[in-house]
């Protein structure tokens, strides 16, 4: 059917009636608990991620002996993938008008991750970095079992992603130590 003029003009200038069109923009549908208990449940990931990320510079830079071009291009890729993955979590963070934890005092008081010394044996390296991703994995598993509670599909779908990467990695790494 072809539209005509007149059709144009019946179509409302907004869907929205003059008080919404005029207040600030509409939230998306969550209530400010929902919205509180999903960041706070992010800025544990985040922090925890975030120790780990360094962890990984850490070993990347500090590795040594017959592992070391194995590991040290390892260690890279997976840091390039936590930096990338702790962008979209802070940034998750934001989409829920919240702040995302931004300085390192609030990632090494809230991580459960913690920091090493440099001069780790390659193999001691990997094992710590298996066991970040056990703690990591945990807190994943907490964001989903929030997000799933609360109908927040968005969270839910990006957290899985990261479940299912560094399920991966854990197993390639296990595999690296028992070579
Ligand atoms: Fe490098």
């Amino acid at each position: 059917m072809q539209t005509t003029e007149n059709d144009i003009q019946n179509v409302p200038q907004t869907q929205l009636d003059n008080r919404l069109a005029k207040s600030k923009p509409i939230k998306l549908g969550w209530s400010t608990e929902e919205t509180e208990r999903i960041s706070i449940v992010l800025n544990e990931l985040l922090a925890n991620y975030s120790v780990h990320y360094q962890k990984l510079r850490n070993y990347h830079w500090n590795v040594k002996g017959s592992d070391f071009f194995d590991l040290h291009l390892e260690f890279e890729e997976q840091y390039n993938e936590a930096r990338e993955n702790i962008d979209v979590i802070a940034e998750r963070i934001r989409v829920f008008g919240k702040t995302p934890l931004s300085t390192m005092r609030d990632y090494l008081e809230i991580s459960e991750i913690k920091e090493t010394t440099t001069d780790l044996k390659s193999d001691i390296m990997v094992r710590e970095i298996l066991s970040d991703y056990r703690i990591l994995l945990q807190y994943m598993f907490s964001v989903v079992g929030v997000a799933i509670d609360q109908n927040d599909s968005g969270t839910e779908e990006m957290t899985k992603k990261f479940i299912n990467s560094i399920e991966k990695h854990h197993w390639m790494l296990s595999a690296f130590l028992s070579k």
